[in-house]
């Protein structure tokens, strides 16, 4: 008689759990059946009033019943799963061909940078490698290798970022300079980007600003082949009919040194504003390697020539690009930014 309640109950359980849908119902089933007041377990529980001979049979009869249904309960539960894990998949679903919220905008490189690639892929496509160097430099690849007296003023406080006696924050691309010469034997050819960093701070002087340099060093370079370079460099920056003026100046790195001047690309050298009607614009400074650098880097200053120059990353754009005031260029405002995408 206990065996057929049993296998009645199981039944009834096993219609319900075939009939349910979702995991609510099954949870409620497994009270139902297989909970503390479950009706499994009252059967379990009434054990104790059949005689000691009945009850192994009665514990085995419940204990199957008992497995089955929780057999069944989570094949169920699964299948729950499966479908409603399905569900989500497809309403997840993306739709490739929706078109984009309108009035996004796109992000674009800084002028800066679009600049400073524009000069780097000129002379990559003359022939020059790129080197990089360290930012936080030794006074001595900043200034003493490069021929600057102890007592040169670019060496005060008041010009130079130091961080301890013999460290600072370079003050020009000029030092990388002395790093490639003293581990690469001629001939070289390479340029520098990068960061450097000087006290001052108004509409045409920024504390951190960027420059260019450029060294080549073999046995037959002169003045005419830095003039040669400069002039290419500024007809594929500038335009075409830019010209190319040197005019004698002074650094302790070079001898001859010049300032470099272009003629002004606004007024095509009539003068206007930007050149301050002179009709040309000073962009960079450069020279003949001082063999007294040569020598400090270990390379036979009787046998090679070095020419170099450094080019201001921010003086290139202002001059492009016609702007008066250096900031402009680093505020981020994104009415400036947007104009140069
Ligand atoms: N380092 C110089 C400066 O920051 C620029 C410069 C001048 C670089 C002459 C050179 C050079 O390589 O030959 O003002």
């Amino acid at each position: 008689m206990l065996k057929a309640k049993i296998d009645g109950i199981q039944e009834a359980c096993l219609l319900e759990i075939n009939n349910a849908s979702d995991l609510q119902q099954i949870n409620a089933i497994k009270i139902k059946y297989l909970g503390r007041n479950g009706e499994i377990t009252a059967v379990l529980k009434s054990i104790k009033e059949a005689s000691v001979a009945e009850r192994p049979q009665i514990g085995k009869w419940v204990n199957d019943a008992q497995k089955l249904v929780e057999g069944i309960i989570a094949d169920k539960e699964n299948s729950i799963q499966e479908i409603l894990k399905q569900k989500r998949t497809e309403e997840e679903t993306l739709d490739v061909t929706l078109s984009l919220p309108q009035g996004r905008s796109i992000g674009a490189l800084n002028p800066l940078t679009l600049i400073k690639n524009d000069i780097t892929d000129i002379f990559i496509r003359m022939g020059f490698e790129v080197k990089d160097g360290p930012e936080i430099e030794f006074e001595y690849y900043n200034f003493t290798a490069l021929n600057i007296p102890k007592d040169h003023p670019s060496r005060n406080n008041s010009d130079t970022f130091y961080i301890s006696d013999n460290l600072l924050l370079r003050t020009q691309t000029s030092a990388v300079q002395v790093h490639v010469m003293k581990s690469q034997r001629p001939p070289i050819r390479i340029i520098c980007p990068g960061k450097v960093y000087r006290p001052d701070d108004d509409a045409t002087h920024s504390p951190m600003f960027q420059q260019i340099e450029g060294l080549v060093v073999d046995t037959t370079v002169t003045l005419r082949d830095l003039k040669s370079i400069l002039e290419e460099f500024a007809r594929l920056f500038f335009s075409e009919t830019t010209k190319v003026r040197f005019r004698p100046s002074y650094f302790p790195f070079t001898e001859p040194s010049v300032e470099v001047d272009l003629s002004c690309n606004k007024c095509g050298g009539a003068g206007c504003n930007l050149c301050k009607s002179t009709g040309w614009i000073e962009l960079l400074g450069a020279g003949v390697v001082h063999p007294n650098v040569l020598e400090e880097c270990g390379i036979d200053s009787s046998k090679y020539k070095g020419i170099a120059f450094g080019i201001g990353v921010e003086r290139a754009a202002m001059i492009k690009y016609g702007i008066h005031d250096m900031r402009l260029l680093f505020d981020n405002d994104i009415r400036i930014l947007k104009q140069f995408k």
